[in-house]
């Protein structure tokens, strides 16, 4: 490989430092301007809480890696731990609009078996930003 191209290839491969873009009241407002409405905190909640079927049978749940404490650390599938969900314990949450877009994605895909809706997405950092 040419000395030239070691460096792009490096960065490339690095893991995303997060970009801190954004912060939670910016991400409930720009999702509840695309939905048009006020977020609901109690919503967010329960979709969060509660058991879903249409993806995969082993997440039903947000709290299935989550937990239902999201002021406390969770776990993946791997057993992999997952950081406190809730800013208030862990004030990098919700500060990178990629980041969040990314796992919003993949996880409502995973629990729901499609994409959460803006609405849905600002009621959960609402909830979430509540704790
Ligand atoms: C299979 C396990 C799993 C399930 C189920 C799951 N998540 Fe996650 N989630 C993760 C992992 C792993 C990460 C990335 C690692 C991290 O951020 O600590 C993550 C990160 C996130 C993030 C990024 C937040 C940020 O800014 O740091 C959001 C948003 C999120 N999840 C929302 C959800 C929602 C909503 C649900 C339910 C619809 C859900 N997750 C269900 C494993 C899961």
């Amino acid at each position: 490989m040419k000395k030239a191209l070691i460096l792009p290839v490096l960065l490339a491969m690095a893991p995303p430092a997060l970009a801190g873009d954004t912060s939670p009241g910016a991400l409930i407002e720009a999702y509840s301007a695309q939905s048009g409405s006020a977020p609901v905190p109690e919503n967010g909640k329960a979709l969060f809480l509660g058991k879903h079927v249409g993806g995969k049978p082993d997440t039903p749940s947000c709290a299935t890696c989550h937990t239902n404490d999201p002021r406390k650390g969770g776990q993946a599938r791997t057993g992999k731990p997952i950081d406190p969900m809730a800013p208030s314990v862990n004030p990098k949450r919700f500060t990178d609009t990629r980041f969040v877009e990314k796992w919003f994605r993949r996880n409502c895909n995973s629990v729901l078996g499609r994409e959460c809706s803006a609405q849905e997405k600002a009621d959960i950092i609402a909830w979430l930003s509540s704790l």
